[in-house]
């Protein structure tokens, strides 16, 4: 029986009407070739990691909420953005806004031998409100030191990240659309906190009636994140802040010091600004950030970082220091894309693989090539030799093995050249469109050799 078909019109109207779902507000799919640009940037920072003497670390996405808090009620990041839920068995579990608290935590519970270093690769979810570059599900790249004072670390750290950036195409400290900046400001011991903190609450204080709504309620829980206050309205009154730097002991400065001794040994270039606080309240002596040139002012941190000397303490674990830093990825590749650098990997096939035999030709071969090491694709649903060709064409393949009746019967194949940069012996170029018909178990070999450089 033949069933009518629907008129193409409305056949049409069906394939574009809005699919019954979307990703979430502030989430994305990424397709390729972005993904093979974020492979690509993964394995230079996991390559650079690992150099560095740092292992990987593959964290839970979710944890226990307390967790988390630990970085701190006044920030943002836990009172607004935290994606949090009760589980089935009642724990209030969280996914992991960052990856800093779920190091310390997993430290306090596996115990690592120290200075323990550590590289990690994920997704992080904060509810924030979706813009370019700020999403509710995004990626970072990080690395974190566990166990030692020493400032040569923040160093070494620092350098890791511009040694990445660098390699990427971005210049730190360049003028241009690839310039990073680097920003770098020492908070001090938490013993230097509360002198700091009284002469800054008594200078909003005596000024509230100028500083906006939400900055006066931060006042109220923490009085530093105010001067992160990025509100035009607070930007008098925060240029006048008192300055931390005046407030820091004699020991945080003189290891502030060394810390930009050494990135001077080491040729980075960076702008210290004693206002730079950070959107987390776990930090301590070192932190820093990176700026880029060619993204607004809202989004241009493409990461940062710095010292928690309290925090493995704070969930549980023994009083070691940590010092680390997380890059986001998603801003990293726009700032990339702006600057018109860091190419995606070439992810064409070698070879096409054309069969119109209709048995299983297409598929044996396309294997064996595979396992021969070749990248290899081919057509499927036994389309004709001309759509096929069409496919090959479009594929951006350098030879196309092409298997009908006449081949598969005389155990040949034939293997076409696509494209003219192909070379043959002595660098000689073959010629496109040149065909040749050899035996089949030839075939692997004289691809391999169409294809050397
Ligand atoms: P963070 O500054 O909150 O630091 O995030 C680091 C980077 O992640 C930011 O500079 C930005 O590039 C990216 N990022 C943050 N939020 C978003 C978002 N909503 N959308 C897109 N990208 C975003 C931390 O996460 C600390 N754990 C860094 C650290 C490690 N400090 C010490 N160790």
């Amino acid at each position: 029986m033949v069933t009518a078909q629907p008129p193409l019109a409305s056949n049409l109207r069906g394939f574009m009407a809005r699919p019954s779902f979307q990703a979430a507000p502030g989430t994305r799919d990424l397709l390729s070739p972005d993904t093979d640009r974020w492979r690509r940037l993964t394995e230079v920072f996991a390559d650079a990691a690992s150099k560095a003497g740092f292992g990987q670390i593959v964290t839970p996405m979710f944890e226990d909420i307390g967790v988390f808090t630990r970085l701190g009620e006044a920030s943002d990041v836990v009172s607004k953005e935290l994606y949090d839920f009760e589980d089935k068995g009642g724990r209030h579990v969280a996914l992991r806004p960052e990856f800093t608290a779920s190091v310390c935590r997993s430290f306090a519970q596996n115990r690592q031998l120290t200075p323990w270093k550590t590289w990690y690769v994920g997704s992080a979810f904060r509810y924030d409100k979706p813009q370019k570059g700020r999403y509710r599900q995004f990626d970072q790249v990080g690395a974190e030191v566990i166990g030692t004072h020493d400032p040569d670390v923040d160093v070494e750290l620092i350098a890791l990240a511009v040694g990445f950036y660098e390699s990427l195409g971005l210049v730190i400290g360049g003028d241009g659309p690839t310039g990073v900046t680097l920003i770098l400001n020492s908070l001090g011991d938490k013993a230097d906190r509360p002198a700091y903190l009284d002469a800054l609450r008594a200078h909003f204080e005596a000024s509230l009636d100028q500083l906006s709504e939400q900055s006066r309620a931060t006042l109220e829980i923490n009085p530093l994140r105010v001067l992160d206050s990025k509100r035009p309205q607070d930007a008098e009154l925060v240029a006048a802040a008192p300055v931390l730097a005046d407030f820091i002991s004699d020991e945080a400065t003189a290891a502030f010091e060394r810390v930009k001794a050494g990135l001077d040994a080491l040729g980075v270039a960076y702008v210290v600004d004693p206002r730079l606080v950070r959107g987390l309240d776990y930090y301590t002596r070192t932190t820093f950030e990176f700026a880029a040139n060619s993204l607004s002012s809202a989004q241009n941190a493409l990461g940062g970082g710095g010292r928690y000397d309290g925090l493995v303490a704070d969930l549980g674990g023994p009083d070691e220091p940590g010092v680390g830093f997380a890059l986001g990825i998603d801003r990293t590749l726009i700032a990339c894309d702006d600057a018109g650098i860091f190419a995606g990997p070439d992810t064409s096939v070698d070879v096409w693989v054309v069969a119109t035999t209709g048995g299983l030709d297409g598929l044996e071969i396309a294997h064996e090539l595979r396992q021969a090491g070749l990248r290899v694709d081919r057509s499927f649903d036994h389309r004709s030799m001309k759509a096929q060709m069409k496919a090959a064409n479009r594929s951006g393949a350098a030879v196309a093995v092409i298997v009908g009746e006449g081949e598969a019967a005389a155990g040949t194949v034939s293997v076409r050249v696509m494209q003219s940069d192909a070379q043959g012996e002595g660098g000689a170029p073959h010629i496109k469109n040149q065909q040749s018909e050899i035996s089949r178990s030839d075939m692997v070999g004289t691809i391999k050799e169409l294809l050397l450089p």
